[in-house]
């Protein structure tokens, strides 16, 4: 029964790669069961940085099987680029450590294509994609004409649905959009060549999850994105196209409620969004500044995928207890606390006022933000060194009050916290 499904309790970027690291220490397989290419999880193991855009970062663990679930949407380019990666990078990954499904949907580049164009002419209004072509693609899924791993095993009439499926992309890129069409003879043979190199990989994951579950080894279902930019639950319409919290592993992944053991959630011990959209306790100046980082260290608040500097702020108790009731989380990670040394004093958002009145949770869910005041609670700061802490012993009395008034907040326990971006710079206490 031991399925760990981690998910991110905000906006994305809550620095899921290391607590999937850590966690896939003891499992036996790690799944990405939503999102594509779009999500970037770094990993950090001595000097060497493994920046992993689609593949499970689990896999860095050399002992793991990874498994591409049912409802991500892959681009193969991106899968064996990774692939290739990891492999000169001395991590052995081939179809006996990767599976992708069958029922994985394909993002083409007809797709990105189409998500640049649409970004293109939101004008003011747009979204701020990572421009992957993420949602086109499950646009296709939805609209039931996307293109699925399963067709590449049949490779004759393959190479003809892709042309097909790129001729009636131009005829929106060109009709609609204005925008150049894509030689679709040209991707037709260039998805061709995919296929060929990544028949091997794609099996029925849900079944390989099932048989592993029966056999007691350990599944973590990695979470990409965040809560916040679930396409049902987070603040809409600015989020990602697939749902990132923790019901989207069991239709992602192809598992059922019985074998969820617990939902682990990550948050960071502050507030980051990338792209638009609503975002309360957003700061500016001289703190924003501090928390954000010059972009000079590798875990600075600069998108994994598009290098974007990262919007930053106070972390939001009202989100974070949203997504605790969304995804049903058990325990929680907290990130980044070591960012805070310095501070004081620090505030945690702890409610809302709107029009004289006093919300101590969203009446709308987050996708109605606009016009809410952050009301702050103010708490002490501190001035030590936290990044060579490793129990809760460690810690000074300031940065442990935080961390307590942050459990009590949210309703469930913090059971690590990080402080720092080595893999062993992590207080355990859970
Ligand atoms: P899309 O997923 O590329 O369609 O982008 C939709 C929104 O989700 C944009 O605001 C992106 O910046 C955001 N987004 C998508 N993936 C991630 C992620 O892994 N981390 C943080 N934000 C993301």
């Amino acid at each position: 029964m031991p399925l760990d499904i981690l998910v991110g309790a905000q906006w994305g970027d809550e620095g899921k790669g290391r607590m999937v690291d850590l966690m896939a220490a003891e499992a036996d397989y790690v799944a990405r069961y939503s999102g594509g290419d779009n999500a970037g999880h770094t990993v950090h193991v001595g000097d060497d940085i493994y920046k992993l855009h689609l593949i499970p970062s689990g896999l860095v663990r050399p002992h793991t099987i990874g498994l591409l679930g049912n409802g991500l949407v892959v681009n193969p380019n991106t899968m064996l680029d990774e692939i290739m990666q990891l492999q000169q990078a001395g991590i052995e990954v081939g179809p006996e450590r990767l599976k992708v499904s069958h029922a994985a949907h394909m993002v083409t580049p007809a797709h990105v294509a189409l998500d640049r164009a649409q970004e293109h002419s939101r004008g003011d209004d747009l979204i701020g994609t990572t421009l992957r072509g993420i949602g086109p693609a499950y646009v296709d899924k939805i609209a039931r004409h996307g293109l699925r791993f399963g067709q590449m095993l049949d490779e004759e009439n393959f190479a003809d649905l892709v042309y097909k499926h790129t001729e009636a992309a131009n005829q929106q890129l060109t009709q609609i959009y204005n925008a150049e069409p894509l030689d679709a003879q040209v991707v037709a043979a260039e998805y061709l060549d995919y296929a060929r190199n990544l028949q091997p990989y794609i099996a029925d994951v849900s079944a390989i999850i099932s048989e592993a579950l029966s056999d007691g080894k350990i599944v973590l279902a990695e979470g990409a994105q965040g809560t916040l930019l679930d396409l049902d639950h987070g603040s809409y319409p600015y989020v990602t196209s697939s749902n990132p919290t923790a019901a989207g592993a069991l239709i992602g992944l192809g598992v059922g409620f019985r074998d969820v053991h617990r939902v682990v959630g990550v948050a960071k011990s502050f507030q980051t969004r990338v792209g638009e959209g609503p975002f309360p306790t957003e700061l500016e100046g001289e703190i924003a500044g501090r928390l954000r980082g010059t972009g000079e260290a590798h875990w600075d608040e600069y998108g994994t995928t598009t290098g974007r500097p990262r919007r930053v702020g106070w972390l939001d108790l009202v989100l974070l207890r949203y997504a605790v009731r969304v995804n049903g989380l058990s325990v929680l990670a907290l990130t980044k606390l070591d960012i805070l040394t310095g501070l004081d004093p620090l505030k945690l958002c702890v409610g809302y006022q709107k029009d004289g009145k006093i919300y101590k949770d969203l009446p709308m869910g987050p996708a109605d933000l606009s016009g809410f005041e952050p009301i702050y609670e103010e708490l002490r700061g501190w001035n030590v060194d936290i990044s060579g802490a490793r129990t809760w012993e460690d810690l000074p009395s300031a940065a442990t009050a935080y961390i307590q008034r942050v459990e009590s907040l949210a309703g469930v326990p913090v059971y690590w916290v990080s402080v720092g971006a080595e893999r062993d710079q992590m207080v355990v206490i859970g």
